[in-house]
């Protein structure tokens, strides 16, 4: 039984890539969208561009175009003006089905069974959909993100992106009480990395989804090698799809995780609790190790499912 979803995104490189897979992975019952790596209609368009691509027939609802107090921020430096910068984009004929994700987001969990929520952008719609719904915390299976970190942040010393975008959405859904929730941070996504060998493989597959995902990484790859002396970068995204679709490659432990919200140097950053004491509240499953190999012959796997046309 491949697990019921919505993804809840901001496309972004990444997040290409986690939709690709779920595609394939996943039941997927509809994709909502924030602003995060670009503004909320870049990342919306560059949803339904993907959601054309693998052919995933959903609904795709636009959501907050801001965080719910700071100002908004982006990442071109990472993602390009687009958000989606490298191929060549091809003509998208859909629409989005609405500007109300938050809506979708609460009438899909109430009248659907066993969905997992996984967000890999800014919280902002989740935490506006706990906040209207709260009967939908225990409704889900789980939720998975991609966010946060038990190491070191990337906007900031201490901070990862998508917590820092909107830290007190982040807040909210850590505080949410859900039951199973998953936290794939920095310190895990930065083991799951692409590198040159990887658009290599890509190529020779050859499908036009394949190809697309190649002339991605190219300016992933490379805008990221321009920033840091890192040789792979890191495949966020994709992280939080596989933690619900293939845990077994993954090592998670039981942490007390809140959001500072206020830090001079800290706002957006992920405080795990490590102390082991058993008076606190266990909140989150924190990733601290992928299986790197079975997670990119997952990956690989999917791409050959798509056929050329
Ligand atoms: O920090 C990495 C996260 O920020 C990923 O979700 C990436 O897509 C960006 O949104
Ligand atoms: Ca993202």
């Amino acid at each position: 039984m491949r697990p019921k979803v919505i993804i809840d995104c901001d496309p972004g490189h990444d997040d290409a890539i986690a939709i690709m897979m779920a595609a394939d992975l996943t039941e997927v019952l509809g994709i909502t969208t924030v602003s995060g790596n670009a503004p909320l209609d870049l990342t919306t368009d560059n949803a339904l561009l993907l959601a054309e691509l693998v052919g995933l027939n959903v609904e795709i609802h636009a959501g907050a175009e801001k965080p719910l107090l700071v100002a908004a921020r982006h990442a071109e430096e990472a993602h390009g003006k687009t958000g989606l910068d490298g191929p060549v984009r091809p003509a998208v004929t859909r629409s989005s089905a609405s500007s109300d994700a938050v809506r979708f987001l609460i009438e899909t969990i109430r009248n659907n069974d066993d969905v997992w929520l996984v967000p890999i952008g800014p919280l902002t719609n989740i935490a506006l959909a706990v906040q209207q719904a709260p009967d939908i915390v225990q409704r889900v299976a789980g939720i998975s993100i991609m966010g946060g970190s038990a190491g070191a942040g990337n906007v900031t010393p201490t901070a990862e992106f998508n917590v820092w975008a909107d830290p007190h959405a982040a807040a909210i859904v850590f505080n949410a009480g859900f039951e199973r929730f998953l936290m794939a941070g920095l310190n895990l996504t930065h083991q799951f990395g692409i590198d040159e060998d990887t658009i290599v493989g890509l190529r020779e597959i050859n499908n036009p989804v394949a190809i697309f995902a190649a002339d991605l990484f190219d300016f992933y790859l490379s805008s990221y090698q321009k920033r840091t002396s890192g040789q792979r970068v890191p495949l966020h995204d994709p992280c939080a799809i596989l933690a619900v679709t293939h845990p077994e490659i993954f090592t998670f432990e039981p942490r007390t995780v809140r959001v500072e919200t206020e830090g001079r140097h800290t706002t957006g950053m992920t405080v795990v609790d490590e102390r082991g004491w058993d008076n606190q509240p266990l909140n989150c499953q924190v990733g601290y190790a992928i299986d790197r190999d079975r997670g990119m012959n997952i990956f690989f796997e999917t791409m050959r499912t798509y056929t050329a046309e």
